[in-house]
C-alpha cells in the first residue's frame, strides 16, 4: 500500500521527516519549480529592503528564500541538515538555522514577515496550534504571515512510499481549523486561497494546496 495510517507509537514521525529528507533533498530540489514571485507577491508588496524575513521549512532555498534574500534579510530554518547545506550554496547571502521549528526559539517581534510553503503539514497537526502562537511571537505586531497546508484533513495523519523515493509523513487540519487557529492566536486573516504545483518537471496535476495570508494583529 504506497499510504499508510501513520499510528504507529514505535516510529518518531519528525526523524522519519528529517532523515527522508536528507536522503531526498537533492532529488526534491532539482524538481522544485525555481519562480514563486506572484504568490510572495502577497507579503513582499508590503515590505521595505530593510525587513526581516523568516522561511520556516526553508528547503534548499529555491524558489523562496532566493527571492526574498534578494531584497530583505532572510532566514531560513530547516530540520533537514542536506536541504540547509543546499540552502547555504543556493542562497549565500541570507542565515540558516538546522532545526526543527518547533524547538529553537527566536527573540519576540523579530521579524516583519514569515512564510512557509509545503512544510507545516510534515509537523504532526496535535502541535499546529503551538505552532503558530511561537509565530505569532516571533512576529512583530502588524507582522505577516504567508503560509500553505494540504489540500484536506487527514485524520491521524499518514505515509507515503514513495516521496521521491523516500517514505514521507502527512499531518494537517481541514482549512477552517487554521482559521480558527490564526484567531486564537492573533491573527486576523487577509486572505485564502489556493496555490499550485510546487514542481517544475513532475506531473502531478491533483497538488493544490491552500495558503493563508494573515497579519498578527497590532497590540499584542
Ligand atoms: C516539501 S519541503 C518544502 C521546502 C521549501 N519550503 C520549498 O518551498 O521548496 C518541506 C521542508 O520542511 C522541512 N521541515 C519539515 N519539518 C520541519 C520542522 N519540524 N522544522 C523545520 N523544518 C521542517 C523539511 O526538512 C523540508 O525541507
Amino acid at each position: 500500500m504506497p499510504f499508510k495510517i501513520a499510528d504507529d507509537p514505535q516510529t518518531d514521525y519528525r526523524e522519519l521527516v528529517k532523515n527522508a529528507y536528507n536522503r531526498c533533498a537533492m532529488n526534491y530540489a532539482g524538481q522544485r519549480r525555481t519562480t514563486i514571485e506572484a504568490e510572495l507577491s502577497l507579503i513582499t508588496e508590503h515590505l521595505t529592503p530593510s525587513s526581516k524575513v523568516l522561511d520556516v521549512g526553508c528547503g534548499a532555498g529555491i524558489p523562496v528564500a532566493r527571492h526574498l534574500a534578494e531584497t530583505f534579510s532572510l532566514t531560513g530554518i530547516d530540520i533537514s541538515s542536506t536541504m540547509i547545506a543546499l540552502a547555504r550554496e543556493n542562497v549565500p547571502t541570507a542565515r540558516f538555522i538546522i532545526a526543527d521549528v518547533m524547538e529553537t526559539e527566536f527573540p519576540a517581534s523579530s521579524f516583519d514577515a514569515i512564510v512557509s510553503f509545503y512544510a507545516i503539514f510534515h509537523i504532526p497537526r496535535q502541535e499546529h496550534l503551538n505552532l503558530f502562537r511561537r509565530l505569532a511571537r516571533w512576529l512583530r505586531p502588524g507582522g505577516l504571515l504567508l503560509f500553505t497546508i494540504a489540500n484536506k484533513d487527514d485524520g491521524a495523519g499518514y505515509t507515503e512510499d514513495d516521496f521521491f523515493g523516500e517514505t514521507m509523513y502527512w499531518s494537517n487540519f481541514g482549512p477552517s481549523t487554521y482559521e480558527k487557529f490564526l484567531t486564537e492566536t492573533g491573527f486576523q486573516i487577509e486572505q485564502e486561497g489556493i496555490v499550485g504545483g510546487g514542481y517544475e518537471s513532475v506531473d502531478a496535476p491533483e497538488e493544490i494546496h491552500p495558503f493563508f495570508f494573515a497579519v498578527k494583529r497590532e497590540g499584542l
